[in-house]
């Protein structure tokens, strides 16, 4: 047993230490691309432990890799191969420290279930809206370190919006408590949003002070239909003129995805089967007032657009059971993908205005060098946002449209970044993105990048080989 492994017993009780063998659960990502290993894996119990558990590390120049839920998409949550990292797990560090309803503001700590703060919030007659598939087993830790999104960012913000302070371990092993429940502090650098969306690479967030609103009175959920992505896009201004800040969720999906849905969730429900329409947007407003409020607004918005040509054809669900089931449809949209099978995913985003020029380019700059790859794209058109994936043309078979998956992502990145985008929109750089991050950044942001690095974690202990590479290669976009 090494010296390091016997410390981390000595410190935290041989039940709280597992060896490699014992932790392989961890050392796997969720889509199973990626297999670490681990010279243990550690489950502190409080702030305190975790410092010490880090100070330990650096006596022995032990990498440190912290894991939440091991929902992440792009590895950034597991270790190397090499085995010499130790896992920091904080499943035990799941405490509500204080709720402040006057304050609307909740501080728990980073082992807490997305799903157990929202729960925690609804108890207090609160809102916290962060909100995601994964939310029954991501944990809070992961969601600030990679800055979640999910569905209702058009109206609220990504966790980063979501985060008034932060408690935080450096890579020195000592604690920050910056758990300010502020909304105005103008008194220096702000150190919150460096360490949020960081992917565990400059510190180790092991508490979070959030923002708590209103429970909306009343909720309205729509499927819409479109002629084209431009008339969604068209649509999406008119809605956010007509409901203003009550417009809480805007998520697109394709004929083709609905059909992929009706496919692998037969018992799921099947709107627009005869439609003839290609695109189709789920449409939620929050209300502050009533049931009745939400309808008028709704009937309005919806009945000037059908005047004006924006709409197609609309789907209002007319009790909670309707507008579940319609969100149901966009929850399992990975879940059908996964089933057929593997496929090419993507996440950008391109401001609003470019999204459907994107599209139309992309699409078709893949069927030229690609030809029958069928593309389906979903996700958060209210942000700009898409999970633009690509499965297998029909005929041809998984493993040999895979084997592009490299050359026809490049051309899926070079094409949202000439349309003034990013090549990752809410899923992080991890290890995934790790290569093609200098292609698309500015030789200045990126050495930035690395001096802020350098400065919080000069020895380079944290996350190793996640964000950034050690070495910087300006790429030639
Ligand atoms: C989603 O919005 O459904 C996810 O971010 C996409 C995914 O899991 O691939
Ligand atoms: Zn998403």
């Amino acid at each position: 047993m090494s010296e390091l492994f016997a410390g981390l017993q000595q410190l935290l009780g041989a039940s709280h230490v597992q060896s490699c063998e014992q932790a392989a659960p961890y050392l796997t990502d969720k889509q199973g691309h990626y297999v670490g290993a681990v010279l243990a894996a550690v489950h502190p119990a409080n702030t305190q432990e975790v410092a010490a558990v880090v100070r330990l590390c650096v006596q022995h120049n032990a990498p440190i890799v912290v894991q939440g839920g091991n929902t992440g998409l792009m590895g950034a949550a597991t270790p190397d191969a090499s085995g010499t990292a130790v896992l920091l797990l904080l499943d035990r560090m799941n405490r509500v420290r204080e709720v402040d309803t006057d304050n609307d503001t909740l501080t728990v700590e980073a082992g807490c279930i997305l799903q157990s703060v929202q729960d925690v919030a609804r108890n207090a007659g609160r809102l916290f809206p962060l909100s995601l598939g994964a939310e029954g087993s991501c944990t809070l830790g992961g969601n600030l370190g990679t800055n979640a999104g999910g569905t209702a960012v058009l109206r609220y913000g990504n966790t980063r919006e979501l985060t008034l302070g932060l408690e935080v371990v450096t890579a020195q092993g000592e604690i920050w408590n910056g758990l300010r429940g502020l909304r105005k502090d103008n008194t220096g650098y702000d150190l919150r949003d460096l360490f949020i969306g960081s992917e565990g690479t400059l510190g180790i967030i092991t508490a979070a002070t959030l923002k708590l609103f209103p429970l909306p009175k009343a909720q309205a959920t729509a499927l819409l239909a479109f002629e084209s992505l431009g008339q969604a896009v068209e649509f999406l201004s008119h809605a956010r003129a007509g409901f203003g800040a009550s417009l809480t969720a805007f998520e697109l999906l394709t004929a083709d995805c609905l059909a992929l849905l009706r496919e692998h969730f037969p018992q799921g429900p099947q709107p627009f089967i005869k439609a003839t329409q290609p695109w189709f947007a789920l449409l939620e407003l929050s209300d502050n007032h009533s049931d009745s409020h939400a309808r008028d607004a709704f009937e309005t918005v919806l009945g000037e657009a059908f005047d004006a040509e924006l709409l197609a054809d609309a789907l209002i669900a007319d009790s909670l059971a309707q507008s579940e089931a319609l969100w149901q449809l966009r929850e399992n949209m990975s879940e059908a993908q996964k089933r057929a099978g593997r496929n090419m995913k993507h996440d950008i985003s391109v401001p609003i205005s470019r999204v459907a020029e994107f599209v139309e380019h992309t699409n078709a700059l893949l069927q030229a060098h690609f030809p029958g790859v069928r593309h389906y794209t979903f996700g958060h058109l209210g942000d700009g946002n898409l999970h633009y994936n690509v499965a297998h043309p029909i005929g041809s078979t998984v493993e040999a449209h895979m084997a592009h998956y490299e050359a026809l992502s490049l051309l899926v990145h070079d094409s949202a970044h000439a349309h003034g985008g990013s090549i990752s929109a809410e899923h992080g750089i991890g290890q995934r993105k790790l290569a093609m991050l200098p292609r698309y950044k500015s030789a200045v942001e990126l050495d930035l990048m690395q001096r802020i690095k350098q400065a919080l974690d000069p020895r380079g202990l944290l996350n190793p080989g996640k964000v950034l590479l050690s070495q910087n290669v300006k790429g030639n976009v």
